[in-house]
């Protein structure tokens, strides 16, 4: 079983240094210090470096805030090719609005390029501002995206209009992951492709509770009826840090038993400027299905 290590390209992400909890980062050009539990080593640059940050994100307990200095904005903007992402700092988020190191998967999903009459329609479970949305939408898929939150929604629709593809065929959908899933098998649709990007916890708008653990075998189980007899692909990314990308494989095998095709597995990483240093962020598994393997 070989585990691949996808690293981050895209220019609109720079890691700057990481260590002792923490990592420095440049996100379309801002510099912002986050706490990261996977930087468990010490860091490479001096102080200097770390307080030219405009933006810190401070935690106390369950709360957090966005310490902004200077003239840092609120809110702006980065690109990857035509797309446009609006990034946000917010309280009680550490995140702003996209995930870096998914942009191996991005890429990926862009090369699955599809030219037929019909499109083929995917599925973007847990999809928040809607980056793989897009990019898939831009790839020539019909996408639907879900996800809890409303903020969230309405986040991925303004990326949407600011990418100038508002007529891309994108069904946005706020739904707990699971009720939308169990929906469409009574309805007896199908997909050709699925992303699933679950949170170790999270919450559905009926106050649904979401635990990877528990949850994410079940919700497999129930994608399973959603592939089409002609489904391409499966892709699953995992955050949590006590898991491992064997688990992502042998969840997706039991997914897919009986149809064939290929299964990858490993993990993605941002590369910090300087010394190389790999910064391990997520676990990820893909079934390709005949048509891609
Ligand atoms: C982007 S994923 C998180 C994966 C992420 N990369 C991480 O660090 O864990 C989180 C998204 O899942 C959504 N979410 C949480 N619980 C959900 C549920 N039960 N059903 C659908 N979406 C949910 C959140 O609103 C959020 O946009």
């Amino acid at each position: 079983m070989e585990i691949s290590v996808l690293v981050s390209e895209w220019e609109g992400h720079r890691l700057l240094d990481t260590g002792d909890g923490f990592k420095l980062e440049e996100i379309g050009g801002v510099r912002m210090v986050r706490s990261e539990p996977k930087a468990w080593w010490s860091k490479a640059l001096p102080e200097s470096e770390w307080n030219k940050a405009v933006a810190i994100h401070e935690e106390a307990g369950r709360d957090s805030r966005w310490k902004l200095q200077g003239n840092c904005p609120k809110e702006w903007e980065t690109k990857l090719g035509q797309l446009r992402f609006q990034l946000r700092f917010m309280d009680n988020s550490k995140q702003c609005g996209v995930f870096a190191e998914q942009s191996p998967h991005w890429k990926w999903v862009s090369q699955q390029k599809q030219t037929g009459e019909q499109r083929p329609r995917l599925l973007n479970l847990f999809g928040y501002t809607g980056a793989a949305s897009l990019v898939a939408a831009q790839a020539g898929w019909h996408v639907t995206h879900v996800d809890a939150s409303k903020p969230a929604v309405a986040w991925g629709r303004r990326n949407q209009e600011l990418s100038g593809i508002a007529e891309a065929p994108i069904r946005w959908i706020i739904e707990d992951a699971m009720t939308f899933v169990k929906r469409e098998v009574k309805r007896g649709n199908q997909y050709e492709a699925i992303l699933l990007d679950p949170p170790a916890f999270g919450r559905g708008p009926n106050g649904e509770f979401w635990k990877v653990e528990r949850d994410l075998a079940p919700l497999l189980r129930a994608c399973r009826d959603l592939l089409s007899p002609q489904a391409k692909f499966l892709l699953l990314t995992v955050y949590t840090i006590d898991a491992s990308s064997i688990l992502c494989h042998n969840l997706l095998e039991e997914t897919t038993k009986g149809l064939g095709g290929k299964i990858d597995i490993g993990e993605l990483a941002l590369k910090q400027e300087g010394n190389g240093r790999l910064l391990p962020l997520s676990l990820w598994g893909r079934w390709s299905g005949k048509g891609l393997a």
